[in-house]
């Protein structure tokens, strides 16, 4: 009996860890055999149409249930297309957490989209990170920015690491990055991560201390 109790709160226990991994799939597969059942007439609520008419609007469907499987397969991978909404929450995020001197624009972020990588849940961006080639063997890993609500998930380390991704996309072979000496946070990720601190200088118009940070990637 002791057995089967714990067989069944171990299968709930999956069930509900499937669902809440892929409750947004779940729902557009859903919705998607909802709107084929209703186009065939089986739903009795509408008349079957005729076979072209069907053919294009489960075409049309097909095309709609995979954009959307697509854009909500849980935090895509790689660089996405941006659009203005998502390059506005990539300015607000770094201009309210990165301390830069000045503030970034949308349509700097907009501009220079191409560099820049960000995972989104649905519309809210989680954070991104923006990688710039400054020798042909070294590219600077800059911005990089994860949302208050999502810090402390492993948001930073895998930007950090899709950043190193491109970083050895472009064929360079090594990371920089530069951090205040302050913080915390982002000193001990580049620790933990690899990174070698290689020099610290003192920023003459702030005062701040900066740490510069290094690491060689392999090939
Ligand atoms: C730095 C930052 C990107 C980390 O993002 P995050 O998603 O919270 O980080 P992760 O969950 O991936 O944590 C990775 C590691 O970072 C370090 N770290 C992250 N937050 C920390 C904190 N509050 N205190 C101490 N260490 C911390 C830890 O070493 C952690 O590894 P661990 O979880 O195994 O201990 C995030 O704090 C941030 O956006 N800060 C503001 C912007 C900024 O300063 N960017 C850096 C510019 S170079």
């Amino acid at each position: 009996m002791q057995n089967i109790t714990h067989c069944m709160s171990k299968i709930v226990r999956n069930a509900t860890l499937l669902v809440r991994l892929f409750h947004r799939q779940v729902v557009a597969i859903t919705r998607f055999f909802m709107r084929f059942w209703e186009i065939c007439g089986l739903s009795g609520e509408r008349p079957c149409h005729t076979r072209t008419l069907t053919v294009s609007l489960l075409i049309g469907l097909l095309k709609e249930a995979g954009e959307k499987l697509s854009q909500t397969a849980s935090i895509p991978s790689g660089f996405r297309t941006m659009n203005e909404l998502q390059a506005n929450q990539i300015a607000t995020l770094i201009n309210k957490q990165n301390m830069l001197d000045g503030t970034l624009s949308a349509a700097n972020i907009l501009k220079h989209k191409d560099t820049i990588f960000f995972y989104a849940d649905g519309d809210v961006v989680i954070g991104s990170v923006k990688v710039v080639r400054v020798q042909w063997y070294q590219a600077e890993v800059k911005y990089l920015s994860v949302h208050l609500d999502y810090r402390r998930k492993g948001w930073g380390r895998k930007l950090l690491a899709e950043a190193e991704a491109c970083v050895r996309g472009m064929g360079a072979l090594v990371a920089q990055c530069t951090v205040r000496g302050d913080n915390l946070p982002s000193i001990n990720l580049f620790l933990s991560s690899g990174y070698k601190e290689t020099v610290t200088f003192t920023n003459p118009e702030s005062g701040n201390r900066v740490h510069v940070f290094q690491k060689e990637l392999k090939p």
